[in-house]
């Protein structure tokens, strides 16, 4: 009994710190979700006399908004859903540590959580191009999440975002929001003033002036953009895209799916590989040249859980490869590691290995990685022009993902899809050393669902007879 109650009494003091990145991995997000909750429960046992009032007033309602979704990581599988829970766990977090004497170690959601979550929502717009009202119709954002998003557009300069955002916080303003209708014509008229549609510009710092007629710099941009003359239309999202954009969105080519339908299954035994007699792998030719193959079934659900088990407490953001220097990149948002050797790592390296033919001697260990809002990894080649080079890539998918999520290949138009517990493979380089070009590939973000796989890269050493090199300059 006293060692209960002392265990109680120690929970009631919450220490809020400065924890790692949570944005870029859903995965966190859950946790932190999890986390939140049984904090929350405990929080509403402590019996401390001077919080008494806080927790009767403000519990039942916080432990209520935690209690809709029992699967966190169910709840992450919308990003509009993760970025409001995210907000909503700052807030609350914070709130709890401001009160007396309640502290214990907790890790907050920082702003810039919040910003690059919004900004993950951003080029989830941009790639699969939405509207704020397409993105929200499973779960809306209110006027003050809405203007918050629109702000991080505005700091991105992308204007035609950021103004249909404060657009759709406009229309949701409630005597509750803290956000101002004079902030929000403000922005509208200065992001359509830099977007360049004049007509509606016009319009919105009208509206300002009639707000409050006082306002001078109102006036002065009024008067500016009644003598400029320009008038791209602010409501229909740009129609341009990249081959990159097109194929996340699944628009393949049709002389592209036509030649993919050609290509062919088959179940292999490595010739003659003992581990693959009584268990063929099932090799799907994705693409033909280069080379794109997929190992289904390569991996089990079981093995998958275990996976993500240890790697869950070590990720940390990824980073992406830039002359010699690792660095943090916008272009690539998710949070990795690479697993220590373990007899799980090494059983899924045997299998790698007995499915591809390539030795494992000078393999780096498996790189585990969970995606986070709007995460992807922009356009980019694994080779890293160095001495023993990246010859290939195992890429193993660790879930299926609802919509989005596909690894594209923009120089010959392909789209492959996440499968759980299959593995795509390619070479990065030619037979005669040289980096493959044609290789290079991204990973698009995920629109519902979340994102996890496991690379192995596969080096040089090695692979003198299994994949003996040529002189040809083509090859
Ligand atoms: C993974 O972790 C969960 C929760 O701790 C546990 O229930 C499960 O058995 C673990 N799975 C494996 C395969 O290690």
């Amino acid at each position: 009994m006293a060692i209960k109650e002392l265990t109680v009494f120690m929970l009631c003091f919450w220490i809020a710190y400065a924890g790692h990145e949570f944005f870029s991995s859903t995965d966190q997000i859950a946790q932190l979700y999890g986390k939140t909750k049984e904090l929350l429960k405990v929080f509403s046992q402590c019996n401390d006399a001077e919080n008494v009032e806080t927790i009767k007033s403000v519990l039942p309602n916080l432990l209520f908004s935690y209690s809709d979704s029992e699967n966190p990581e169910e709840a992450m599988r919308n990003p509009v859903a993760a970025y409001r829970l995210l907000r909503q766990m700052r807030n609350d977090l914070i709130y709890i540590v401001n009160q007396p004497n309640l502290y214990q170690l907790l890790e907050i959601p920082q702003l810039e959580d919040l910003d690059g979550a919004a900004s993950g929502l951003i080029r989830l717009q941009e790639i699969y191009k939405l509207h704020p009202e397409d993105i929200t119709k499973e779960t809306s954002l209110n006027a003050d999440e809405a203007y918050n998003v629109g702000l991080v557009a505005y700091d991105e300069e992308k204007f035609q975002h950021a103004f249909l955002w404060f657009l759709y916080s406009l229309d949701r303003l409630t005597e509750y929001s803290t956000t101002t209708e004079e902030e929000l014509l403000h922005y509208l008229s200065s992001s359509v003033y830099h977007f360049g549609s004049l007509s509606v510009a016009i319009y919105f710092s009208q509206e300002l002036l009639n707000l409050d007629p006082s306002n001078d710099e109102a006036r002065a941009q009024l008067n500016r953009l009644l003598h400029l003359q320009s008038n791209p239309d602010i409501f229909t999202l740009n129609t341009e895209s990249s081959n990159y954009e097109t194929l996340c969105r699944g628009e393949v080519d049709e002389r592209t799916s036509k030649r993919q339908r050609a290509l062919s299954c088959r179940y292999s035994t490595g010739e003659g590989n003992p581990r693959l007699m009584y268990a063929p792998v099932k090799e799907e030719v994705e693409w033909d040249e280069p080379q794109i193959i997929r190992y289904h079934d390569i991996i089990s659900d079981r093995e998958i859980e275990f996976l993500k088990n240890i790697s869950r407490p070590q990720l940390s953001r990824s980073e992406i490869y830039v002359s010699g220097n690792n660095k943090l990149s916008k272009l690539r948002v998710s949070q990795s590691v690479f697993l220590g050797e373990s007899p799980e790592e090494a059983r899924v390296s045997q299998k790698i290995a007995d499915a591809t033919g390539l030795s494992m001697e000078s393999a780096e260990t498996l790189l585990v990685q969970n995606y986070g809002i709007g995460g992807a990894f922009e356009q980019h080649i694994d080779a890293l022009e160095t001495v023993n080079d990246r010859i290939a890539t195992c890429l193993i998918y660790m879930n299926d993902v609802e919509i989005g999520g596909a690894t594209v290949f923009p120089k010959f138009g392909v789209a492959v899809q996440p499968k759980k517990g299959s593995a795509v493979f390619w070479y990065n380089l030619l037979r005669n050393g040289e980096v493959n070009w044609n290789t290079e590939h991204a990973g698009c973000p995920v629109l519902v669902g979340n994102k996890w796989v496991a690379n192995k890269w596969i080096h040089e050493i090695g692979q003198e007879f299994r994949r003996p090199c040529s002189l040809s300059d083509w090859e």
